[in-house]
């Protein structure tokens, strides 16, 4: 289909049906430009809890559409594909999570929200990239903690916060997959570059950032330092905001260890979402989020401690 049409499409039946557009900084070019707001994690769910038109469209992976649905239920939260998963909410399975969770009791449960419902609803307190040190810090000292399920912000956590994590071993697959020497070759050839790292990256991909932080964070750091180049680590989608308001500085994306003709990362869950679904989503008010209310209730709890933290 046309893509202007496409567009037009999607406008006019946003208005018609007074919907709203959010999306995530990986999301597609295209679905980034027609969002009404663009953000991370955090930033994603505070906009759904305040959003007041009567649809939702979330264009994101499932948890963030779910996370939207938590906060704000009485929207029909929408999303253009069910499938957009995500290697670290599908690989934390809820009946597997308990059984963790029993060999700890006396441990404070904190969850990246990268997961399920069900996994949010077994927690104590939720977090996001960006706030999580603080959500870390706002426990007893004398409290235990298991963090779940990103062991790579795990391991980072436990280094910025100097507490004894105990992590779930989950990972993403597209922060997992930077290349350290590609990254290496990169900076040689670019000795003032500036690396700027997500902390869902390993721990020798982080040892080299000057700037650790979530997709927003990125953004700043590269729009306020005064370097020319930088080398960024996270998802590719990153990029497009990136090339709006700060064109005239130089973003190489680091490179991953399976990719040789290209030199960007990109995560097959968000990309999953095109225009064309958009448009069908709207247009059906199809697939739409669902969750049973005590889940809802139980489930809304670590994120509302998260959000009254930040
Ligand atoms: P943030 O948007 O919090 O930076 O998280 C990135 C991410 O991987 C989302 O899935
Ligand atoms: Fe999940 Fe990684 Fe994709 Fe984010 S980039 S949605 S953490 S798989």
């Amino acid at each position: 289909m046309d893509k202007q049409f496409l567009i037009q499409e999607i406008n006019r039946l946003k208005q018609q049906k007074n919907a709203v557009i959010l999306a995530h900084y990986y999301q597609n070019e295209d679905i980034q430009d027609i969002a009404d707001f663009v953000g991370d994690s955090l930033e994603l769910s505070k906009k759904a809890q305040a959003a007041n038109a009567d649809i939702i469209v979330f264009a994101g992976v499932h948890f963030m559409a779910e996370t939207a649905k938590i906060l704000n239920p009485s929207k029909k939260v929408l999303v253009p594909d069910l499938n957009a998963g995500c290697s670290l909410a599908d690989g934390c399975d809820p009946k597997d999570f308990k059984i963790f969770k029993e060999k700890y009791p006396d441990h404070v449960v904190v969850t990246y929200i990268n997961c399920s419902a069900e996994i949010k609803a077994m927690s104590d307190l939720v977090c996001t990239s960006s706030n999580a040190k603080k959500i870390i810090g706002s426990i007893p000292q004398d409290k235990k903690i298991i963090f779940a399920p990103d062991q790579n912000l795990g391991n980072y956590l436990k280094k910025e916060t100097q507490r004894d994590l105990v992590l779930w071993e989950g990972s993403c697959v597209v922060h997992e997959a930077f290349s350290l020497d590609k990254l290496i070759e990169i900076y040689i050839k670019n000795p003032t570059a500036k690396i700027a790292a997500h902390p869902e990256s390993e721990t020798h991909i982080l040892k080299t950032a000057h700037y650790i932080g979530s997709t927003s964070g990125i953004i700043n750091f590269i729009k306020t330092d005064p370097a020319s180049v930088f080398i960024v680590a996270t998802e590719a989608g990153i990029l497009h905001q990136l090339s709006k308001t700060v064109p005239d500085k130089t973003l190489i994306p680091a490179p991953s260890t399976e990719d040789n003709s290209c030199a960007c990362s990109e995560c097959a869950f968000m990309k999953i979402n095109t225009l064309e679904k958009l448009l069908q989503c709207l247009s059906s008010e199809s697939p739409e989020i669902k969750i049973s209310e005590p889940l809802r209730v139980k489930a809304l709890q670590p994120i509302e401690r998260m959000l009254e933290l930040s």
